[in-house]
């Protein structure tokens, strides 16, 4: 895949690539319709594409990030859709047999998401789980009966939080892949809050990054 990634615009990171792989073998139905969200420069839309999604649609709330995905997807010969706003608000009411998203889950210095500036590609809020909490919660209303919501994030944010709530959302929950290994490059600069938090042991400096599948009925 040929990447271009502007500056001002999120660089993929191996998470990236881990969700990226799993696509890589996906099945995906006839004329499938993917919703890659936090799309940042379009890695996983453009993998989706080239994977054979009939449709591919991408959201970010980055106008750069939007503009990237619509090179990424020429310079790779693919056809994506990418739109700017929040989350799920720029596809209205439309569903899709695959969402994918690599979303901000570094727990944040501070309460809340940040509204500029670099971290808003990885801050989410204090415990990490300000944009997967939305998302899990509103997957539903835009997955096609059978289709999946595919998640990338780190055990740091709760792989268990994630999979009830997926089943509180009325999601069949899985791990399709976990992974441990030393703490990712943002999350080592958060070392001392995470500790401060309770979110890292003292000392600890693993983690493990999973991709999670919640299945629609
Ligand atoms: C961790 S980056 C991942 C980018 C890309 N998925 C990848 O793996 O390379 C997260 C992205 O989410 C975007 N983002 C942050 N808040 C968002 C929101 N509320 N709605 C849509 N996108 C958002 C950021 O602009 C950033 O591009």
């Amino acid at each position: 895949m040929r990447l271009l990634v502007p500056p001002g615009v999120f660089r993929p990171l191996s998470d990236t690539w881990m969700l990226a792989d799993v696509l890589r073998v996906a099945t995906l139905p006839p004329r499938a319709s993917v919703l890659d969200l936090c799309s940042g420069s379009g890695a996983l839309a453009v993998a989706a594409a080239r994977r054979g999604a009939r449709e591919v649609t991408a959201v970010d709330i980055s106008r750069r990030a939007v503009l990237a995905v619509r090179l990424n997807a020429r310079a790779n010969r693919v056809r994506v859709r990418a739109l700017r706003g929040d989350l799920f608000a720029p596809v209205g009411r439309l569903r899709f047999d695959l969402i994918v998203s690599n979303p901000p889950y570094v727990p944040g210095e501070r309460e809340g998401v940040p509204s500029a500036g670099p971290e808003r590609h990885w801050d989410a809020g204090a415990d990490g789980r300000a944009l997967l909490d939305r998302i899990v919660d509103q997957a539903p209303e835009h997955l096609r009966g059978g289709g999946s919501l595919m998640l990338v994030h780190s055990s740091i944010c709760g792989i268990d939080a994630t999979l009830e709530r997926m089943r509180a959302a009325g999601l069949e929950p899985g791990v399709v892949v976990r992974r441990r290994g030393p703490l990712g490059p943002l999350m080592s600069a958060r070392v001392h809050t995470l500790e401060r938090r309770g979110l890292l042991g003292a000392g600890q400096r693993e983690e493990e990054v999973a991709v999670l599948r919640g299945r629609a009925p």
